[in-house]
Order: structure tokens, then C-alpha cells, then sequence
């Protein structure tokens, strides 16, 4: 059966269902929802990143627009490796993206040559990958700036210029996953340019193209004016994903 593939031209938006919920039974009806939700938000393109044990069964005969990701895997194929999953192997439960390089996968241990290996390992395997890059906390001498440079840097090189049309960046300040309040999309305005140019820097123009999205904290209410004004392609969504109604709300907003 084919895999899904999404129109970027859309908002983007990715549900990360990060270790929710506990059984396949509520896993299923999360996905219904989601589903429904989808059916009347014309103007968005989601992508959902169940738990990788769930994703085989939800995407089973499963026929319309939602795209899978998986939400981390290891760059090999195969190995001893006891309790991971590879992503070739989620490729193979049909996911077409892959979330490489999460905040909490990096403060598990991933470093930054363990994010460039599943981005080039996606990249061969068809996944378009979903790099996401963001500093634990601000200064005000601006290091957090140099700290991006290098998340992207050290993830993108060595990578085709044309390869950029199938990656997104996400960029997500780990101050802001789980908190209350989004950054300001001034804010991420700017980030978005830093983000840009930073890209052009690895790549050489073609980085002009990338597609950037915010994540940390994001909501009905907040949704639709950072992608307005912060000029970005898309979300990712934690916690709002996981509650019918707020993510219904979410794809509406974007919507109207
Ligand atoms: P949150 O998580 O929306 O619950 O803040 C975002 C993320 O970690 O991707």
C-alpha cells in the first residue's frame, strides 16, 4: 500500500503523541478524531506521530490524508540494539516522516552526530525527515544563536542542496515544550530568518526553500497567529494533539 505523502503547501501539522496514550484501544479513537478533524480542515496538511508500536495497526487499510511519522528511531537498519526501533523499520509500518532529533531524545543522550545519521538514514530510505533543533534557554548575549547554528549545521552537512525540499525544520526552544506559553511570534520571526540563513550557509541557496515550524506549546488560541506572524509553515503540537476538541480547534483555526 502506498505511503501517505502531504501537500506542504498547506499549514503543516504534527501531532506528537509523544509516549500517549496507554492503550491501542484510546490510540484508535485519538486517531478517529483525528480523522474527523481532518475532514473538514481542508486547508492543512497533519502528520501524526503515534508511539511506534501503534503505527503498523493505525495505518492498516487506512486510505486518506494523514501522514505517519515515526517520533525517533535509530539510523541502522537492524542490530543489537535491544528496545529500539529502527527507522527502517518504521518505514516499513508505513510512516513517511520522521521527527529526528526531539529535545527529549536529545536530553536522553542523543547528540548531535546521532541526529545527522538519521537524517541522511531517512533521506535513503524516502522518510522526509523532520529535524528538530532548539536551545534550553536564552542568554542575553545571544549564544543560543550559535547554538542553532551548530544543531543545524552539524545535522545538514554533507546533504544533497535538492535534499532540502523533503526536510522540515521545527525549531523548538526546549524552555517553551510543555510550558504554558508559547515564544512570542516576533520571536520566532526572527528565528525563522536566523533559521534561513543558517541553512543557506550549509547548503548554498537552495536553503532559501526550507520550511521551518514552530513546536512548544502551542493551542487553539495560539495557532493561527504564529503561523501568521511569524511567517512559518507549520506546527508541531504536543500536548494539544491529544485532546479531541483543542485539536479539532487547532485545524479549524487554521482553516477558516
Ligand atoms: P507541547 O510539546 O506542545 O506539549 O509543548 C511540543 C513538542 O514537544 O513537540
Amino acid at each position: 500500500m502506498a505511503h501517505v505523502t502531504i501537500d506542504t503547501m498547506k499549514a503543516v501539522v504534527v501531532a506528537n503523541w509523544k509516549m500517549h496514550p496507554q492503550t491501542f484501544k484510546d490510540a484508535r479513537k485519538l486517531f478517529d478524531s483525528t480523522k474527523k478533524a481532518i475532514e473538514t480542515a481542508r486547508n492543512v496538511s497533519v502528520i501524526v506521530a503515534p508511539p511506534s508500536v501503534f503505527v503498523r495497526e493505525l495505518s492498516r487499510g487506512y486510505r486518506g490524508r494523514i501522514a505517519f511519522a515515526a517520533q525517533g528511531a535509530r539510523a541502522e537498519l537492524e542490530g543489537a540494539f535491544t528496545g529500539d526501533v529502527s527507522l527502517a523499520q518504521m518505514r516499513d509500518a508505513r510512516c513517511t516522516y520522521a521527527i529526528v532529533g526531539h529535545a527529549e531524545r536529545r536530553a536522553r543522550g542523543e547528540t548531535n552526530e546521532d541526529v545527522a545519521a538519521q537524517l541522511k538514514a531517512s533521506l535513503s530510505l524516502g522518510l522526509s525527515p523532520i529535524l528538530c533543533v532548539g536551545e534550553k534557554e536564552r542568554s542575553s548575549d545571544g549564544t543560543h544563536y550559535a547554538f542553532i547554528k551548530e544543531e543545524l549545521r552539524s545535522a545538514l552537512s554533507g546533504i544533497k542542496p535538492s535534499d532540502i525540499k523533503k526536510i522540515l525544520i521545527a525549531y523548538e526552544p526546549v524552555w517553551a515544550i510543555g510550558a504554558v506559553k508559547p515564544m512570542t511570534s516576533r520571536d520566532m520571526h526572527e528565528m525563522g530568518i536566523f533559521i534561513r540563513k543558517c541553512v543557506v550557509e550549509s547548503i548554498g541557496d537552495a536553503g532559501m526553500d526550507v520550511r521551518i515550524l514552530y513546536g512548544g506549546a502551542i493551542d487553539q488560541n495560539t495557532a493561527r497567529p504564529m503561523i501568521e506572524e511569524a511567517h512559518v509553515h507549520g506546527l508541531l503540537v504536543g500536548r494539544a494533539s491529544l485532546e479531541r476538541g483543542v485539536f479539532v480547534a487547532i485545524l479549524e483555526s487554521l482553516s477558516a
